[in-house]
């Protein structure tokens, strides 16, 4: 299939500039005015803004968590991203403690085979680190083009590793070229915390986020940068929330350290007083939303070049599910639905509101994480060559974002009233017309695995 994309504003990391674009097969053929191909399908974009396809590398897609699972699978999961202008996802493989990487990317791998629309990478969570689990480090590196390897400070007795096998990771992972991302919170310190709420009866949503302090975020990510700083090895925060653990990064690049960051849509947008309401459960998420003076911190991190990256640690599940925790705010299924929202709230709030520039938008949405996560630049920018993956967006339509109108399997949504500017109107993955007036043209199966490379260190 060809196709033809007419005077769109094409916008990449580097450029801005009215073009035409054609795509054969799944690769972006050719770019320039007035293109003189007679293609199967034309697209006219004149005043609209041409995107590379968003990825969002922070989601939990059909996980086993908390004594349930997240509510949207495969299929439900990448064709909500479509709709809103995410090509590609990264999600998180967990190995289980005390059994083997590769049963854990086998259960993955089963999750995800025939299922999914948009395509997809895997982030390997090591929860259980030991020498055999070395070789299966260098294993996922060399041969499976699983380069990223995720950690938890937090979650004991489920997912936390401590700081001895975290730095024999690093080292390991650092001598085979991958990059360790880190959920970086004090779990210890946390785990007090919520004993204590729990033993004193405070047990509503507001719990969750005072068990949660801004310290055991900051305190964290300074000792996994300090852990970095020792091993030499590449790293990356995830789902940072404040300004306290965004100094811990601006502080580690005083000794010229490097360190990628990643905040997500609901920390730039949202706050904690959302825990006061009687719904507060579906914005327990870990870490929690935090306060006004961290959003301003995050925005500013982004300008300051300290955040690469915005995600959406997409981890819905059903009020029914997050009901698990009515009596208990320990029993709440941790994370909230958000994996469709995040190309439109980031234009709205990021670019609509003069935070940040168009360009820095396609970093933080696409470019960053196809460098960061070895992907570039086959994905990430509009270049010829690269896979088309394309989002067409009217930067002027208003809409109202709902449970009502999303596509994510989640009866509530956590941006329920939210008024937007800017729509995903159409979407290209490889090459073929993946949304189109509000309707999902790809079938499950379409998505594709997608074999990532080693880190650029330069972004
Ligand atoms: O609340 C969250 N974030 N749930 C998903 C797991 C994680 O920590 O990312
Ligand atoms: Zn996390
Ligand atoms: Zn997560």
């Amino acid at each position: 299939m060809s196709v033809l994309i007419k005077n769109g504003r094409v916008v990449t990391a580097e450029s801005d500039y009215l073009a035409d674009i054609y795509t054969e097969g799944e690769s972006i053929v050719a770019i320039g005015k007035d293109l003189p191909y007679k293609a199967d399908k034309t697209i006219n974009a004149k005043g609209k803004l041409v995107f590379p396809g968003g990825i969002d590398p922070h989601v939990h897609l059909d996980m086993p968590f908390m004594g349930t699972s997240s509510s949207d699978d495969y299929t439900s999961g990448t064709r909500a991203a479509l709709f809103g202008g995410t090509t590609m996802v990264i999600d998180f493989i967990l190995q289980t403690q005390g059994d083997t990487l590769k049963n854990a990317l086998k259960a993955w791998q089963g999750r995800s085979k025939d299922k999914a629309v948009g395509d997809y990478s895997y982030h390997m969570a090591v929860t259980d680190f030991n020498s055999k689990v070395a070789k299966e480090v260098v294993h996922m590196i060399e041969k499976e083009g699983i380069t990223s390897f995720k950690t938890f400070m937090a979650y004991k007795g489920a997912l936390m590793i401590d700081d001895g096998q975290m730095v024999q990771l690093m080292k390991v992972v650092k001598e085979n070229g991958g990059l360790v991302t880190v959920h970086a919170t004090n779990g210890d310190v946390i785990d007090s915390l919520i004993a204590k709420n729990r033993k004193a009866g405070n047990m509503a949503p507001i719990y969750h986020y005072l068990s949660q302090p801004e310290v055991t975020e900051a305190e964290a990510s300074a000792r996994f940068t300090d852990m970095l700083d020792y091993t030499g090895c590449p790293g990356y925060i995830v789902h940072m929330t404040c300004e306290g653990a965004l100094n811990a990064v601006r502080k580690s690049t005083m000794r010229n350290q490097k360190v990628f960051v990643e905040t997500c849509t609901q920390y730039l947008t949202l706050d904690a007083s959302l825990y006061k309401r009687k719904d507060g459960a579906k914005w327990v998420m870990s870490p929690p939303l935090r306060e006004k003076k961290d959003q301003t911190s995050l925005w500013s991190g982004i300008n300051q070049g300290l955040i690469q990256v915005v995600g959406t640690d997409h981890c819905p599940f059903t009020w029914k599910q997050k009901q698990m925790g009515k009596n208990d705010f320990s029993k709440i299924p941790n994370g909230h639905p958000a994996i469709e929202h995040r190309m439109e709230l980031l234009f709205s709030e990021g670019v609509r509101k003069g935070r940040i520039s168009l360009s820095k938008y396609v970093e933080l949405t696409s470019t960053n994480a196809a460098k960061i996560f070895g992907m570039y630049p086959k994905k990430g920018t509009i270049a010829i060559g690269g896979d088309a993956d394309l989002v067409i967006f009217n930067p002027t339509k208003k809409h109202t974002l709902s449970h009502k109108t999303h596509h994510m399997n989640a009866d509530y949504s956590s941006y329920e009233g939210f008024k937007v500017t800017g729509k995903t109107e159409t979407v290209l993955l490889r090459g073929q017309v993946a949304i189109e007036k509000n309707k999902c043209l790809l079938k499950p199966g379409y998505g594709q695995f997608v074999k990532r490379g080693k880190t650029s260190l330069h972004v």
